[in-house]
């Protein structure tokens, strides 16, 4: 049963679309393998890919550090679309009309997959077909969108500026929707693709954590209880690369949260997807949850690590909802974290120039479900050798000027800065003035710690320092992790890594045994 706070919040972040996946659970790699395609993440991108490459004959595995589809995937907000924010008019600004229109026609490739597929293997999966709308309710941001209709108009985007939504309990100036989009249940639809390779002999394999790859003479996976999978091909679709070779995927890409409330409102929700053009970003569609009728109220992004207290996001999201229709009550609140890349363009290709059969994609910022299926597309192409009209549009071996070396620095001295400022800011809070159920940076005997007091009153304890490059993380209290400000690498209190880059777990100590400050591996 559902427990919630004061504020009438579910106490623990759980994701609607984890409700009874139909899955069996599959082992972990015991024993060395070889195969044609090693994929690495357990995604939308890993498992269409590995669905894609299994059914075309080749001998695939998929791994996974943790349980299929219970990274991203697993907490989107999944709609299917290529309105994705205000994206057109900047990428005709930095990438130009040819690659920008080749964006949005990667991205409705990937919807009408994904319809086919549904409607050609009949998933059942809550795949419904929606009109999409971004809408102003500023002066400022009228003029944004009027932008971003000029754009629809030189892409031959099928859209068009109109003056009221379906949705009339958001008073707008202007919206402009995209038509024939569509939202569905990600885990409904992925659970069947992996039903079907897994009947035609892909190998998968959950816990188990690859640590490298290896390029030598072979490719092959290293695993981090020492076993390997030798492959022809490696996919990194592991959200943040596992492995990065040289390509400096740390430096050109940042990692996003933000925050989905499902709710039964008191006011009829009428259908469509709607975005926000102005800040704090709303997004809203509606959801099916026990044959009620529901909706996801999503926004409140900042870069991970960096938000104030991380309740007051999803507070920020419940009185939006109250505002607009009326709360009965929120059933699911859970957080979602997204990768952005310089340019706002998915890295999928060869992850460096010298390692041509290390294929990645990442960086699918807030669109995971097209941009993901997309990605799988590609990689799908890049591996059989068949053409793909949107492999330079995508390559990681790209460097675009334009957005490219400004954001490099200010991305990489907003880093900088984090690092100082985690350094030099000690904390002031005491081991003893912990709450049930909280988490804080403390000092104890002039180190500081990171400590969580249970809901039974164990207390664990954290080496604040981020095992990627030395950043300090702080408390996130609404999932109760660690979150590094630096790349986004998130720790759960115990210190295990649930978000890379980082590999390590965080070092833990015996707070009983804090006296002397000594460390332990495990266990209290
Ligand atoms: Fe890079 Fe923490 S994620 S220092």
């Amino acid at each position: 049963m559902t427990e919630y706070d004061d504020k009438g919040l579910p106490q623990e972040s759980k994701s609607y679309w984890l409700e009874g996946v139909d899955l069996p659970a599959f082992p972990s790699l015991e024993e060395n393998r070889k195969v044609d395609v090693a994929i690495v993440g357990g995604g939308i991108a890993g498992i269409t890919s590995a669905y894609l490459l299994t059914e075309k004959g080749y001998k695939v595995a998929l791994l996974d550090s943790d349980t299929l589809l219970h990274g991203t995937t697993g907490h989107t907000t999944a709609k299917v679309t290529a309105q994705h924010g205000l994206i057109y008019d900047e990428l005709i600004q930095n990438i130009g009309e040819k690659k920008a229109k080749k964006y949005y026609r990667a991205n409705l490739e990937a919807l009408q997959f994904i319809q086919n597929m549904v409607e050609q293997q009949e998933i059942d999966c809550d795949f419904r077909k929606q009109d999409a709308y971004l809408y102003a309710t500023s002066d400022e941001d009228i003029h944004k969108l009027k932008k971003e209709a000029k754009a629809y108009d030189r892409l031959g985007i099928d859209g068009e500026l109109i003056d009221s939504l379906p949705l009339t309990d958001i008073k707008v100036k202007k919206a402009l929707v995209m038509k024939n989009q569509a939202q569905f249940h990600p885990t409904k639809y992925l659970s069947k693709l992996v039903q079907k390779m897994h009947a035609k002999g892909a190998y998968i394999y959950e816990n188990t954590t690859a640590v490298n790859i290896n390029s030598d003479k072979e490719t092959k996976v290293m695993t981090r209880n020492g076993k390997e999978i030798k492959a022809d091909k490696v996919l990194v679709c592991s959200h943040f690369p596992f492995y990065e070779g040289t390509g400096l995927y740390s430096a050109r890409m940042h990692a996003s949260r933000s925050y989905i409330l499902a709710a039964k409102t008191k006011k009829k929700f009428p259908g469509g997807m709607y975005i926000s053009v102005g800040q704090p970003t709303r997004s809203l569609r509606s959801v099916e949850i026990n044959g009620e009728n529901m909706v996801l109220i999503v926004g409140e992004s900042h870069k991970t690590g960096q938000g104030e207290d991380t309740m007051k996001h999803y507070q920020a999201l419940e009185d939006f909802g109250q505002k607009t229709f009326g709360l009965d009550q929120v059933v699911y609140r859970w957080s979602a974290q997204d990768l952005i890349t310089l340019d706002k363009v998915p890295f999928i290709g060869k992850i460096t120039a010298n390692q041509p059969h290390t294929l990645i994609a990442t960086g699918f910022r807030k669109w995971g479900m097209s941009n993901g299926t997309a990605a799988a597309l590609l990689l799908t192409d890049l591996v059989t050798g068949d053409g793909n009209t949107y492999a330079d549009l995508f390559t990681p071996l790209r460097f675009n000027a334009k957005p490219g070396l400004k954001n490099i620095l200010v991305d990489n001295a907003n880093v900088v800065g984090q690092l100082v400022k985690g350094k030099i800011e000690l904390p002031d809070d005491k081991l003893k003035n912990l709450s049930i159920d909280e988490g804080a940076v403390i000092m104890i005997k002039g180190e500081r710690k990171g400590a969580y007091k249970d809901k039974q009153g164990n207390v664990y304890v954290v080496d604040t320092t981020c095992t990627h490059v030395g950043c300090e993380v702080g408390w996130n209290g609404a999932e109760r992790s660690w979150d590094c400000p630096c790349h986004g690498s998130r720790f759960s209190y115990t210190g295990e890594v649930i978000e890379g880059p980082a590999e390590t777990p965080l070092k833990r100590y015996d707070y009983h045994m804090l006296d002397n400050l000594t460390s332990k591996d495990s266990g209290y």
